[in-house]
């Protein structure tokens, strides 16, 4: 058999997708990838440290993540076996769209609904597993377009639908009363709850899903801290984790990682907690700097990064930072709207100077 037609085996939606890229080269100032800018202190890598002593490396890793789960719920509430755990929620978003991909009667194939700009691995990742992805444009203030939604829910009848509150780029929560007229509207959809970004926002709309079973919530350790151990979970009704545990890997989180993230949920806490809030104080700082630019449009923000619209060459601009040792975030694909935009997660105080020290450099000269 020839590449060519062992080619030809391959799904035909892979031919429309392009594989997610970072680039490798990190320079000194990274803000474009909203990792947390701060490091372990020693005392919390002792801790590490003794728990990576303690592991038995010759073993296969406990399959379940006991201790994880339990120390998930008792942080985030719930029960242990609501809970389905996956090397960053990016893996917990494929084993969703490998779960539920049964498509509704009369349907060719199971529908994704998620509003747009957003997360692009909610399309990308149900698009390699067949799904169609319905995307709808988000409203003038980045928030949820409800009679656009409520007709796509209708027409498309999707499996899941996906919503980041904060969402990723425009860093804004979506209005509670808006996901929930949606998650109450259309109770055969499972709404997943994309709260990466929740420990910096001001209120966190997942505190209201225990009540609707159609309603699941989907969390990360990375954008706290721990994004190199790829820790990430969805809590939904029992019933239904019961049945996405089915497609999970039976070791999928590595033993390193389940014990660096139980630290984290449990001795390690308020270590963690103490940084969100620094990365908070450091947004509202960083919103105020930069608000002196007059070519700069800051949109509102409650996560862990800015998106700002630049009257100028956006190119230029990311360019010239990169030239000073800083990385941040453009769009030269997708919605249109951001084609203008770039995308600032918040560093140290020391980054955040540096970042506002060149910006002043490059559009004061
Ligand atoms: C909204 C949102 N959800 C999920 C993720 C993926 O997180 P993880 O590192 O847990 O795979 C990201 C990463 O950027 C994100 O922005």
């Amino acid at each position: 058999m020839s590449v060519k037609s062992l080619k030809a085996l391959f799904r035909p939606e892979l031919g429309e997708i392009s594989a997610y890229r970072v680039p490798s080269a990190a320079p000194e100032v990274k803000l474009d990838a909203n990792e947390s800018p701060w490091s372990l202190p020693g005392e919390a890598w002792e801790s590490i440290l003794s728990a990576v002593r303690r592991t038995a490396l010759h073993r296969y890793p406990d399959g379940r993540a006991t201790r994880l789960r339990e120390a998930l719920a008792k942080q985030l509430g719930g029960a242990p076996d609501e809970y389905v755990l996956g090397s960053g929620s990016d893996e917990v978003i494929a084993l969703l769209a490998t779960a539920m991909s049964k498509p509704r009667p009369g349907k060719e194939c199971p529908a994704v609904l998620f509003p747009e700009p957003t997360f692009v691995m909610y399309g990308i990742t149900s698009r390699a597993h067949g799904w169609r992805a319905v995307a709808v444009p988000l409203d003038d203030r980045w928030d949820l377009d409800v009679d656009a939604m409520a007709d796509a829910f209708e027409r498309k009848q999707p499996n899941v639908a996906y919503y980041a509150s904060p969402n990723n780029p425009t860093g804004n929560c979506f209005s509670p009363e808006r996901l929930e007229r949606l998650i109450l509207g259309f109770p055969d959809t499972l709404h997943v709850i994309d709260e990466a970004y929740g420990g910096f926002a001001r209120e966190r709309f997942a505190n209201r899903c225990a009540e609707h079973p159609q309603c699941a919530v989907l969390g990360t350790l990375s954008k706290v801290g721990l994004a190199a151990i790829r820790v990430g979970w969805v809590r939904l009704d029992r019933a239904l984790a019961h049945e996405v545990e089915k497609v999970r890997q039976p070791f999928n989180l590595n033993a390193l990682s389940q014990e660096i993230a139980t630290l984290a949920l449990t001795d390690l806490a308020p270590t963690f907690r103490t940084h969100v809030a620094a990365v908070v104080t450091e947004r509202e700082l960083l919103i105020e700097k930069l608000a002196r630019h007059s070519s700069l449009h800051c949109f509102p923000s409650d996560a862990n990064f800015l998106l700002l619209r630049y009257e100028g060459d956006v190119t230029k601009l990311c360019e010239d930072l990169l030239s000073r040792q800083i990385a941040i975030r453009r769009f030269s694909k997708g919605d249109a709207r951001l084609q203008n935009c770039i995308r600032i997660t918040v560093g140290t105080p020391e980054e955040n100077r540096r970042l506002v020290t060149a910006l002043d450099e490059i559009l004061c000269p």
